[in-house]
This record gives structure tokens, C-alpha cells and sequence, in this order.
């Protein structure tokens, strides 16, 4: 979970940002590293490890500063995506005569294309990172006549993915260009009006004892930023009007920035929780999976256990397991499971899903399988909890606290790592065609955080649906195939936090009971998106309507057909079949959040639930 810290002004710039870098130590990370521009120059400080191994080399900094010049700064921890843990990946990185540096949290979804491409213009590259095509392009753009501002703009939109970047350039000494694209981690700057100091970080709580007021950027925008004042623009040049915001001194309110409910917060942090889950997990060029802790032995069977929103995750597990790795797949609920004195062998793994490690049933599950032989392996977000200590191997979500009592975040993250585990399992098969597609089914996760990313655009069908169905007392829910589960966990939200009763259903067992219910009372939501399975959910839409239901489908960008049928649509981008749960999974939660809000409940502590369920 990369940290962003820079900062322009009169005071010793290294010794802030390295506070700063402390104040986002929480986030986890594995390297760090500073540049400062300082009369004409930039000096460059990174370390492996501890930030505290940074430490030490910050007085090679102060020994060149004079309070007399503004100094401009970066820093950076990184947590690997591209590129192992070591000093020559760890951010900044720069241009070839070290003019040009550049910080960057997120993928670069095209950065093979644009390696290569400079690898033919002669650019010799120092790391393995994505993140370092950015200061060569800029470098060749300047030297081809543009000026700094030029190139930044022009290499910004050259990038795919979900990025945030801060770049500086010795040719312009006292800015730094902050770019935030495909709703990447966030971007927040501020102004010491008095002094004349500009102060920016990924995550507030990084500068909140120097500024109070900040300004965020939005997805596809740019700063222009000096010390006295920061110039919004979007990546197509033209300007933006936003004022800045005043943040609370207390931590929630550091902690939730420019979102009014942590479940928004939360929803919109996804495409970074995506990043942050397959950090030095994924070789997206090999497609190689590493999971550290796991031995590698393929289990003969899997069993699933979990509660909740965990267990409609490990219900779309169960399609990575089989249909990447082949493995068979059972899911449970965690509550049930030990009921039905499970069989099992040496061999089988039983694998508990639960956010907060703590979920009572799921620990007595994971219980169970430990007492009758099984193998215990668990995916959890909370470090520490019990469901990673009562397991062999762990998988940590990483997607840093979520607050917000319903589980958003953490739901996709928990997808992204069974489709992760799932590659890995393949890729130790003895079958040479499973073990390719585990390969290929990995490298497609390259792309996923730019879809997420864009998810989360401004879209205004969520307050309309909000608007036009929030006196409903009934919803359905409908999907096929790995999108039934998330029919599960669309109704499982709206339930949650709007208190409207809501039914998930697998779309083809309509016929079989709930079509009796339908009438032009009941919003039925379709998720439509074109998989193998979407002929036969054109023709449940067709059933529907023709029962009078009025019909909400979630299809393919493009797809007529269905748009034409029904009565409202949420669009989401093409994407591999297997990767389509992660994007339906996002407007089941936009539509349950937005519905709440009309309500006026209570979004985030919603009535009777707990985020951490420890009894039985
Ligand atoms: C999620 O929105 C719910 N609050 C709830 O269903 C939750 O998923 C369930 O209690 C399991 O929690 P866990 O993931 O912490 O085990």
C-alpha cells in the first residue's frame, strides 16, 4: 500500500516528508526513498525495509540545505508490484541524467508496450519497475521541444491503469505535477498560506499536522503545484474550479478526507485495494503467482468456509478454483459446516474467508477441518487475527481498515486473492495446459485494477435508481453462473443498509418459485454482463418483462440488446469472463449505498450488525 508524501518550501524538506512517509507507516510497505530538488539538482536517498533504514541518510540532505531557497520533495514507500524488493526499485526513479523524478502508486497496465518502445529509442532502464517508463518518456518529450508541463501532460495520457503520480523536473525548480488517473489512491494537496509551502500526500493523516485544508484530485486530473498555489487542471488541458475542504483534527475525520460515509469511502478505494492485493504477489509479464507461506502442494478437494458477504465471495471462489486450477470446490457456511460431520481426507484443504478474522462460526469451521485432518489455509484483511493465526498459510487482503460496517472493499479484495490462489494452484499442476492457463488467467490481473478504476466514474443512474425505487419494500437479485453469487451479495448489501428486503437468486431457478412475486411492484436487477451464460440471461430479462417487472440489468458497454429491453442500465467494460464479478460486483454496492443515503440510514453502523461477528 504505497505512500505518497511531497512538499515545496523553505523548510528542511527531507525531515517533513520523512515524517510524513511515518504517519502512512500503517499501510504496510516494503522500501522507501526520497528525492529533493535543490539548487538545480536533485539528490536521491532510498532504503529496503524499515523506514527508520531511510533515516540515516536523511543528513546527506540536510547538509545541502539553506533556508534561503524553496526546496521541492518527494518521498515514497513502496510496496513491489513490478520488480522485487530492492534499493534500485524503491521510488523515486529518474531520468537518465537524473533531471527528472517520479513517484507512482499504482500499475501501469501498458508499460510493456511503452518499455519497449523506449528500449528501441536506446533508454537503458536501472530497475525492473513499471513506474521508471515515466520519467524517460518525459525526458524524450523534452528533448524533442516540449516543456515540462507539456510532457507531463502528454505522458499522462499515454498511461493505462490506475495510477497516482508525482513528478518534478529540474528545469522547473520550484513545482511539482501531481496526476491522478483511473481512480487510483487518492491525491490531497495544501497550502501554508503564510509561509508559502505546499504540502501533498496519498492519504490526508500523511499532512494533516501542517494543513488543514485540502484539495483532492479527482480521476484524470493534474496539478500544477507551487508554493503558493495549485493549478487544477483535467488531463485534456482545461481547468478546474474546486475548493478546498476542511479536514477535522481527529482521526476519523483525517481518515474518511473527502468522502461524507466510509462504505463510500471504501467503495472508492477499490482499484488501490486491487493493487495492493496482487503487489508482489503477480509477475503480470510471466503470469507467475508467489504466495508466500503456501507450500505449493495442489489440495485434492477444497472446502470454502465462511459468513456473509465472505461466503458469497467464496461461492464465486469456487469457479476460480475449479475452472482455473481444477480443483474441486465445496463452500459452506462457516455456521453450518461442522453440522453435517464433513468427510474429510489428507489432502483436502479447508480455506476460511473473513475480513476480520474474527467471525466465530468461520473459526469453528476452519476448527473442524484442523480436527479431521485437513490442511487450514485463510484469507483475511485483519494481520494478526485469529483466522491467520489458526491457519498454515494466510493470504492477507490488504486493503488497510475498513470501517464501514457492510463489507465492500474487502469483498473484492477477497476475490481478487482466490483468483490469485487459484493461478498459483494451477500453476502447480502436473497438467501443462492447466498450469498455462493459470498463467494467462494471471496476467489478465494486470488490467483488473484500471477496470475497477473504472467502476467508480461519476455515474448518475445510482441517484435516479435511488430516486425512483426507494419506496420499494422488495428487491430480486438475478445472475448465472459466477454472477449468481454476486446476485447474492447485491441483495445482501441493499438488505444491509437500506433495510429493503431483497432475494438473490440464480437466475435460471426464477421459474421455479420466486417468478410468482413478480409484478410492476418489484425492481428486478439482472446482471447481464456477455459471458457464456448471457443468451440465457436475455431470456430471463424477456420473462420478467413479460410478468411486468420492471427490469435494472448490469450489461456489457454496448451491448443493445439488452438495453433495449430493459428498463434502466449500468454499464460496465468489456473484461475476461472470469474477471466480470469483480466490476457486477461494484454497482450492487454503489446502488445498496445510494439507496441508503436517499433513506437516510445509517451507512455505515447499520442497525443490529457488527463488523465483527464473535460469537456463534
Ligand atoms: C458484510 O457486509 C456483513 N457485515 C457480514 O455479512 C460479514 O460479511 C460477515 O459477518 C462475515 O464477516 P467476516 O468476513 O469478518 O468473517
Amino acid at each position: 500500500m504505497c505512500g505518497i508524501i511531497g512538499y515545496i518550501g523553505g523548510n528542511d524538506a527531507a525531515s517533513i516528508i520523512y515524517s510524513g512517509l511515518q504517519r502512512l507507516e500503517y499501510r504496510g510497505y516494503d522500501s522507501s526513498g526520497i528525492a529533493i530538488l535543490n539548487a538545480g539538482a536533485i539528490d536521491m536517498q532510498r532504503a529496503t525495509g524499515k523506514l527508520a533504514n531511510l533515516l540515516p541518510k536523511l543528513t546527506h540532505f540536510q547538509a545541502t540545505h539553506s533556508s534561503s531557497n524553496k526546496q521541492v520533495g518527494i518521498g515514497h514507500t513502496r510496496w513491489a508490484t513490478h520488480g522485487g524488493i530492492s534499493e534500485a526499485n524503491a521510488h523515486p526513479h529518474l531520468n537518465q541524467d537524473g533531471t527528472i523524478a517520479v513517484i507512482q502508486n499504482g500499475i501501469i497496465e501498458n508499460y510493456v508496450e511503452l518499455h519497449t518502445e523506449l528500449q528501441q529509442a536506446g533508454v537503458r532502464f536501472h530497475s525492473e519497475t513499471d513506474t521508471e517508463v515515466v520519467p524517460h518518456l518525459l525526458d524524450l518529450r523534452m528533448r524533442s521541444g516540449m516543456n515540462f508541463e507539456q510532457a507531463a501532460f502528454a505522458v499522462l495520457r499515454r498511461l493505462r491503469g490506475a495510477n497516482a503520480l508525482v513528478m518534478m523536473c529540474t528545469a522547473v525548480p520550484g513545482r511539482m505535477i501531481a496526476a491522478r488517473l483511473g481512480h487510483a489512491g487518492g491525491v490531497a494537496i495544501g497550502h501554508d498560506e503564510a509561509t508559502g509551502e505546499a504540502f501533498l500526500a496519498s492519504d490526508v493523516p500523511g499532512i494533516l499536522e501542517h494543513v488543514r485544508r485540502v484539495t483532492f484530485l479527482e480521476d484524470g486530473e493534474v496539478a500544477l503545484i507551487d508554493a503558493w498555489h495549485t493549478d487544477l487542471r483535467k488531463l485534456d488541458g482545461t481547468t478546474v474550479q474546486r475548493s478546498a475542504i476542511t479536514i477535522a483534527w481527529d482521526p476519523v475525520s483525517a481518515e474518511k478526507g473527502e468522502y461524507r460515509h466510509f462504505m463510500q469511502k471504501e467503495i472508492h478505494e477499490q482499484a488501490r485495494a486491487v493493487t495492493d492485493t496482487l503487489r508482489g504477489r503477480v509477475n503480470f509479464e510471466s503470469g507467475e503467482v508467489t504466495l508466500n507461506g503456501f507450500d505449493g502442494v495442489r489440495p485434492t478437494r477444497i472446502f470454502s468456509v465462511a459468513c456473509g458477504t465472505s461466503k458469497n465471495s467464496a461461492l464465486v471462489g469456487r469457479f476460480f478454483f475449479e475452472s482455473i486450477a481444477r480443483i474441486p470446490t465445496e463452500v459452506d457456511y462457516g455456521s453450518e459446516f461442522r453440522y453435517r460431520d464433513p468427510l474429510l481426507q489428507p489432502g483436502e484443504v479447508v480455506l476460511g474467508i473473513t475480513q476480520s478474522g474474527e467471525t466465530a462460526d468461520t473459526l469453528a469451521a476452519m476448527s473442524e477441518g484442523r480436527n479431521k485432518g485437513a490442511r487450514v489455509w485463510s484469507i483475511v484483511n485483519s494481520v494478526g487475527s485469529q483466522a491467520e493465526r489458526a491457519a498454515d498459510a494466510t493470504i492477507a487482503m490488504r486493503t488497510g481498515p475498513e470501517i464501514g460496517v457492510c463489507s465492500t472493499k474487502t469483498f473484492l479484495a477477497s476475490l481478487v486473492d482466490q483468483y490469485m490462489l487459484a493461478c498459483f494452484l494451477a500453476q502447480r499442476s502436473s497438467d501443462a495446459s492447466i498450469v498455462a492457463r493459470g498463467h494467462e488467467c494471471a496476467r489478465a490481473l494486470a488490467l483488473l485494477p484500471g477496470l475497477v478504476g473504472r467502476m467508480l466514474d461519476v455515474d448518475p443512474i445510482y441517484e435516479q435508481l435511488a430516486q425512483r425505487f426507494h419506496d420499494r419494500r422488495h428487491f430480486l437479485f438475478l445472475g448465472r453462473g459466477p454472477n449468481y453469487p454476486i446476485a447474492l451479495e447485491g441483495a445482501l448489501k441493499l438488505k444491509e443498509v437500506s433495510y429493503i428486503h431483497a432475494e438473490g437468486y440464480p437466475a435460471g431457478e426464477m421459474k421455479h418459485g420466486p417468478i410468482a412475486l413478480i409484478d410492476e411492484h418489484m425492481p428486478v436487477v439482472c446482471l447481464t454482463p456477455q459471458d457464456s451464460v448471457y443468451a440465457k440471461m436475455v431470456s430471463q430479462v424477456e420473462q420478467v418483462r413479460a410478468r411486468g417487472g420492471t427490469v435494472i440489468a448490469v450489461i456489457t458497454r454496448g451491448d443493445e440488446v439488452i438495453r433495449a429491453k430493459a428498463d434502466h442500465v449500468i454499464e460496465i467494460p468489456p473484461a475476461p469472463e472470469l474477471l466480470l464479478p469483480m466490476l457486477t460486483a461494484i454497482p450492487m454496492q454503489r446502488l445498496a449505498y445510494h439507496m441508503a443515503l436517499r433513506l437516510g440510514c445509517d451507512v455505515d453502523q447499520p442497525r443490529n450488525l457488527a463488523k465483527s461477528v464473535t460469537v456463534e
